[in-house]
């Protein structure tokens, strides 16, 4: 049930991935075997991908599909030409290369399928894979970190299957977007992992189209130590953790008093952890984690107003619905940018390409320590307004635009995305 890591191969200074998109079939359990999208010959999903903060990283895509598909690295700070969006399509029997050098934290990232149009169908349908970024903190070292044992990613997707336990997939029109009745985790059923007795690190993923989970533990503290982008300041205890579609968060879950399972709010049991004492166990963690400079504290160079509503056959962001044709905002490089973002109407999992931002607010408030770390996603529900900070100084791109949009997929489709550009001197 644990997705398999890719280590790159190096080739001088390069290290150099390759995935290849395909059908397949997946047996989730309980009856059910579905025909599913996978990376390099699974039957679900893609290898997990190992990237190391410096690195220059080059991963060639095949698409081995009979349709369009593109493949985006969500989290990531890459160049346009290399980020996947609906700009970077590939076609039947081709191959993408993105080249890029890592220049974040180390954090959890994922990548996914961005075709105007499929990017719901085709991500339900499995075309996911996770993405660990590791870098030279020293804190590192003093975290869980074996892949698999007690550092354990789980993507989560609801879904729905037929009477010949295939999926069915829809886009929903509702204000909520497309949920389903079956919770898959690392697509099974009610899973368990075996794991030291002791902290463990759970690496989430909302891979889901619509839902938005609400995860506690049944036995003992959840301790918060990243959100999307990369590692908080400090540890943070927290009664529970909210997931929007797209949204990422590594949790420390302790085992040493026996037997202790993640729970959802709507689904219940997410995955049981079985402590077997004969593996190495951390026992605590560190004070502090990373460093981060307080974006909000440097100069402010511009503000941006960013409304997300219903608008006549779909949604659509400041009035506007997706238009390949139309790049809605231009940012100029170097700028740290101040957002609010308000929801006129319904529930939105806000995400920006290519940074990652700060919540400066939230409804007038400070976000608490859980959610003042780098994120990508942020969810809002009806009413709600939040004010971000983000630092547009890593590229500029001229030719291809990078997106913003709702992570709810439902949404993305029916029209909520933008699309920016990074510019100098306008
Ligand atoms: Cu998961 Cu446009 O992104
Ligand atoms: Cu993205
Ligand atoms: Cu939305």
């Amino acid at each position: 049930m644990i997705p398999p890591l890719l280590a790159p191969t190096a080739d001088g200074d390069v290290m150099r991935f390759e995935l290849r998109i395909a059908d397949s079939r997946h047996v989730f359990g309980e009856g059910r075997t579905a025909t599913t999208l996978a990376y390099n010959g699974q039957s679900i999903f893609g290898p997990t991908l190992l990237w190391r903060s410096g690195e220059f990283v080059s991963i060639e895509v095949t698409n081995d599909l009979e349709e369009i598909t593109t493949t985006h690295w969500h989290g990531a700070d890459v160049p346009a030409v290399a980020d996947g969006g609906p700009w970077s399509t590939i076609g039947p029997d081709e191959s993408w290369l993105a080249e890029f050098e890592v220049i974040q934290p180390a954090g959890t990232l994922w990548y996914h399928p961005h075709r105007n149009g499929t990017t719901a169908e085709q991500v339900y349908n499995g075309a996911a894979g996770m993405i660990i970024v590791q870098d030279d903190n020293p804190t590192a070292a003093m975290l869980p970190r074996t892949y698999g044992v007690d550092d354990i990613p789980l993507v989560l997707q609801d879904k729905e299957f037929d009477d010949d336990g295939q999926l069915v997939f829809e886009i929903d029109d509702s204000q909520v977007g497309d949920l389903n009745d079956e919770l898959t985790v690392n697509a099974t059923f009610n899973p368990f992992v075996t794991v030291p007795e002791g902290l463990v690190r759970l690496r989430l993923l909302n891979g889901s189209q619509a839902r938005v989970y609400e995860l506690s533990v049944d036995v003992g503290p959840l301790i918060k130590i990243a959100g999307d982008g990369g590692l908080l300041e400090a540890p943070v205890e927290v009664d529970s953790v909210e997931l929007a579609p797209g949204d990422r968060a590594e949790l420390i879950v302790d085992t040493s008093q026996g037997t202790t399972a993640l729970l959802d709010a709507d689904f219940g049991r997410v995955v049981e952890l079985r402590p077997d004492a004969s593996l190495p166990a951390i026992g605590s963690l560190p004070e502090s984690l990373a460093e981060i400079e307080a974006l909000a504290d440097s100069p402010i160079d511009n503000e941006r107003t960013i409304v997300l509503d219903e608008v006549p056959g779909g949604w659509a962001i400041n009035g506007s619905q997706m238009d390949m044709g139309v790049v809605n905002e231009t940012i100029r490089f170097g700028d740290t940018e101040k957002w609010t973002i308000s929801s006129l109407e319904g529930i939105h999992a806000f995400h920006v390409h290519q940074t990652q931002f700060q919540i400066v607010e939230w409804n007038g408030e400070p976000p608490g320590p859980e959610d003042s770390g780098w994120e990508d996603t942020v969810l809002l529900r009806e009413g709600d307004e939040v004010v971000i900070v983000a630092r547009f100084d890593s590229y500029t791109n001229p030719d291809i635009p990078y997106m913003f949009h709702c992570h709810i997929l439902d949404h993305e489709e029916e029209g909520m995305m933008g699309q920016f550009q990074v510019l100098t001197g306008s």
